[in-house]
């Protein structure tokens, strides 16, 4: 029971690592704010850790930094307090960023070079990327958690709390695997924490990322079967992670146990890339 007495909000806990995050930290006795854009499945985290007790299901879309505002008002006035964030919700395309073409490339792709041909169809996701793609995903990725985390610490400080920041960065930040726009946004997370542990430990705030390779979630659904083989090929430990995995590492750095860590990346891939 490491969070007894605790108030965790963590963000796009309606499904796949967010839900298992929440749900987590309510098994160990956190009470949890569970937000998302989609109300009903927010709604279903909190209902399966046991209701009204366990937490609030609260919509917000993360990167309209009025509606963050609105959100961690409303866990003042629910708590009066908060002890950990949980920076999880972000998506990995977003309208206008030609993912769907890139898809297709890469299947093709894959084909010729199963062939043996040389081939001769390209990713080619930059030349396709329009303003929208891009914007889209650094809205959520990035902009999305610099709001509320600056809410969180307003709400952290305004009560003398010494609280606990974990963000969902990813190995693609290191790696450079995935899509230009999403690797971007991620690797902009290892700045902003190494920024903010700075500016922040003399207040006892941490702040450190997880940096999880392939996770098994409604996010790798666009991911061809073919694609998800190349990705185990490489995975030393040989299998794609549960939320599960994840969630215990995010437990664990949002915990007192992790008292001493702040500013870092903490990588959680089964050997896929070496930081
Ligand atoms: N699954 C992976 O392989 C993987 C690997 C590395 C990092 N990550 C990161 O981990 C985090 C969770 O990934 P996941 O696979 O569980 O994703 P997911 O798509 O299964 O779930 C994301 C949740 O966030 C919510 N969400 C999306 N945009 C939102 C917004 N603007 N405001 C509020 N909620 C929003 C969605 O409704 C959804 O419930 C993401 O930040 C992702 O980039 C995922």
């Amino acid at each position: 029971m490491r969070y007894a007495n605790k108030v965790a909000v963590v963000t796009g806990a309606g499904q796949g690592m967010g839900r298992a995050i929440a749900q987590r930290l309510m098994r160990e006795g956190a009470r949890v704010v569970a937000v998302d854009v989609n109300e009903a499945n927010a709604r279903e985290t909190i209902a399966q850790a046991g209701g009204d007790s366990a937490g609030m299901a609260r919509v917000c879309n993360i990167a309209d930094s009025a509606a963050v505002k609105q959100l961690f008002a409303a866990v003042d006035e629910k708590y009066g307090r908060l002890d950990a964030l949980v920076n999880n919700a972000g998506i990995g395309s977003a309208r206008g960023d030609g993912f769907a073409k890139l898809m297709a490339r890469m299947s093709e792709r894959g084909k010729q070079l199963a062939r043996g041909e040389t081939p001769t169809v390209y990713p080619d996701i930059t030349i396709d990327m329009e303003d929208e793609g891009w914007h889209g995903v650094l809205n959520v990725n990035l902009h999305g958690t610099f709001y509320c985390t600056r809410e969180a610490v307003r709400l952290m400080v305004k009560h003398g709390i010494k609280g606990a920041i974990v963000n969902l960065s990813s190995t693609s930040a290191l790696s450079g695997e995935g899509a230009p726009h999403y690797a971007a946004s991620k690797a902009a997370l290892v700045g902003m924490v190494r920024s903010m542990a700075r500016e922040l430990g003399p207040r006892g705030i941490r702040i450190n990322n997880v940096m999880p390779g392939a996770v098994e979630t409604p996010i790798l659904k666009g991911v061809s079967q073919e694609w998800k083989n190349q990705m185990i090929a490489a995975i030393p430990l040989g299998r794609i992670a549960e939320p599960d995995d994840i969630a215990s590492v995010v437990a664990f750095l949002a915990s007192d146990e992790a008292a001493m860590i702040t500013g870092a990346d903490i990588v959680a891939n089964g050997g896929s890339y070496f930081k």
